[in-house]
This record gives C-alpha cells, sequence and structure tokens, in this order.
C-alpha cells in the first residue's frame, strides 16, 4: 500500500493507497475538529490540494448530532470532504482528561461503522516523566490492544502507534512488537509534552530509537507534530506523515509560524514572510480586524507556511539535500540548535 519513490539517506517521499485516493509524503494531515470549522474540509481540498485530514473519532462518538449524522451517512458526508480521512482514537482525550467513557473495542467499531480511511486503536499514551514501570505497561497494554485492534478491523486500514516515553530500549520494544501486527501505518506517539517544553533532543531520540525497528515499507506518522520548524529535521529521521491543530490554535492567539520561529502578531510590524493570505493586510490591518476574519487569515497563513515547508522538505530529497535543509533550519532557531 506504501511505496516509496525517492530516498535521500532515511528521509523518503512516497505514496500511500487509501480508499479515498492517494496520498504523497511526506504530507501533513491537518486536524480539523468537527466541532469548529476553522478553514473548511472542502477548502482544504478545494484551495490546497490537501489529500488527506485527521479528525477525532472519539469527538464525533461523544457527540450526539454528529454521531448520528456520521453513523447514517458516513465520515467524509458529514466532513463534506472527499479525500483520505484518518481518525484518532480517544488517547490524547485520555491523556488530558485522565478517563473517556468508551472501550478500545466500541472505537474501532465505530471508525469501521462511518468509514474512515486510516483507523487509529486506542494506545496508552506514555508521558516523559513516567517511570520504567507505568511506560513498561503503556508498551505492553498498546500491544495487546493492537492484537485485539487488528482482528475487529479487518477491511480498514489500522494505525498501530508506537510509546515508550522516554525509555529508549522500551521504544524499541514497542517498535518491534508493533511492527509484527499486519498495521498499515505506525505513529509515534507521547510526544506532544517534549514537543510543548521544546525538548527537541529528547524528540530525536524518540524517533531514533522507533523508526530503525519497524517494517521499512510502512509510513511513519508523528502524532502531534504540526510546527513546521520541526518539519526537515523530522523528515530526515525518517518521518513520512505529521498531523496537528497548531495552525488553528496558534492562531487563535495571534501567533505567527514562519519556517524558522512563532512570532506574535502584537509584537510584529512588519511581516518577515509573505503568503498569500498575509500579502493583502498590514500587521496593523489584522490586529484591527474582527475575530472570526483574524483567526481564518492566521489558520490559513500558518497552514500555507505548513505546506510550502513541506515542499521544500520534498524538492530537498529530489535534489539529495535534506540535510543542509535540517542544518540551516537549525542554525535559525536557538532551540533546534
Ligand atoms: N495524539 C497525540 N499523541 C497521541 C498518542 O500518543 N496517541 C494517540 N492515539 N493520539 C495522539
Amino acid at each position: 500500500m506504501f511505496e516509496v519513490i525517492k530516498r535521500d539517506g532515511r528521509a523518503r517521499i512516497g505514496q500511500l493507497k487509501t480508499p479515498h485516493g492517494i496520498l504523497n509524503t511526506p504530507a501533513l494531515l491537518p486536524v480539523v475538529n468537527p466541532n469548529v470549522l476553522t478553514i473548511s474540509p472542502k477548502e482544504m481540498e478545494e484551495k490546497y490540494g490537501i489529500e488527506a485530514l485527521i479528525t477525532n473519532s472519539y469527538v464525533i462518538w461523544k457527540t450526539e448530532k454528529l454521531r448520528e449524522i456520521a453513523e447514517k451517512d458516513g465520515v467524509h458526508k458529514l466532513l463534506d470532504y472527499n479525500g483520505c480521512i484518518m481518525t484518532d482514537s480517544g488517547t490524547f482525550q485520555q491523556y488530558v482528561y485522565g478517563d473517556i467513557d468508551a472501550t478500545p473495542e466500541e472505537i474501532i467499531h465505530f471508525q469501521k461503522k462511518i468509514g474512515v480511511d486510516i483507523a487509529t486503536m486506542m494506545d496508552i499514551f506514555g508521558r516523559p516523566d513516567m517511570d520504567r514501570s507505568e511506560i513498561e505497561y503503556a508498551v505492553n497494554e498498546t500491544n495487546l490492544r493492537g492484537i485485539e485492534a487488528l482482528k475487529l478491523s479487518q477491511g480498514t486500514m489500522l494505525n498501530g502507534p508506537i510509546q515508550g516515553g522516554v525509555k529508549w530500549d522500551l521504544r524499541k520494544k514497542s517498535a518491534e512488537l508493533m511492527g509484527k501486527g499486519e498495521f498499515a501505518i505506525h505513529a509515534i506517539g507521547g510526544v506532544v509534552p517534549l514537543m510543548e517544553q521544546q525538548r527537541y533532543l529528547e524528540l530525536t531520540k524518540v524517533i531514533m530509537s522507533s523508526k530503525p525497528h519497524l517494517p521499512p515499507n510502512r509510513p511513519i506518522h508523528l502524532f502531534g507534530c504540526g510546527h513546521p520548524m520541526l518539519f526537515p529535521l523530522a523528515v530526515a529521521l525518517g518521518i513520512d506523515m505529521f498531523d496537528s491543530a497548531a495552525y488553528a490554535l496558534f492562531a487563535k492567539d495571534g501567533r505567527i509560524m514562519t519556517p524558522w520561529s512563532t512570532i506574535h502578531l502584537d509584537d510584529t510590524e512588519e511581516w518577515p514572510i509573505i503568503t498569500p493570505s498575509l500579502s493583502q493586510f498590514s500587521p496593523k490591518e489584522l490586529r484591527e480586524m474582527d475575530s472570526e476574519n483574524r483567526v481564518k487569515i492566521l489558520a490559513s497563513h500558518n497552514l500555507e507556511v505548513c505546506l510550502a515547508e513541506l515542499a521544500r522538505c520534498r524538492e530537498a530529497i529530489r535534489a539529495k539535500r535534506i540535510w543542509e535543509l535540517v542544518q540551516n533550519r537549525c542554525n535559525e532557531n536557538p532551540y533546534l540548535a
């Protein structure tokens, strides 16, 4: 299902076949919150040519109005989108809120029922601050749930996440265990706290202790990574897919992405980078705009910056210069140095 077209070291350009078309990688799957459509899936498809997006099956399952439509007409009708739809399982909500009221089996059945292209099993989120026995539990329980999820998901592509916190041998163990199952893709999970705390050396080690122990013919996804400054490094380490709500969440706070940093609208007199969305406005004009329109423009800009950086990554792979791009980005940002 996944064909590698070009390589530069561990970086690769590939094509993943899904029931709703081919996904060209490396790719960003924008997170779509079905309750808050900052940029509509239709616009993502038509304006930006986005081939895949990710949404949360647990959020749909929990929201009666959404669940009814999804069960009756399918998730593609619900979101009004014809590309590939991947769903997450509620694991992240469990990490944020402590508990959720769906079982791993219910969530797999539901994803299958609503016709998602790539479903995600309910893994156990291994936090970086967990001790060894807690991380061991997360790795082993995720593996056991994976075996069951594979039986229940027959006919739907399944994502088998890798856990292991910041225990490198347990990352390797998780990759080896999960790699034995017939998963269509693997996502490296449990890394959001590392990115929030800008712990990029540990993020690098997480990828390096997981990726080499996974089957080479499967795409590798990095859960929750959506800042363009991380794309070249992650791609050079073998990541094929990303997902994040950052483009929209940053926009709500007036935070503007560049390929090398984040700046704030309040501190900006002139744009350090021009995108189609920003080009028609000055920073002052945006500050004075009503909040709904401002958030939409900033979210569109953030998405445009992400898409352009991934295009740069693909061009760098074609030219066998991905590490040059990584070096440039590392020189441009002190946290990456
Ligand atoms: N979203 C962000 N991190 C994770 C993770 O570790 N697992 C899942 N399923 N979703 C995530």
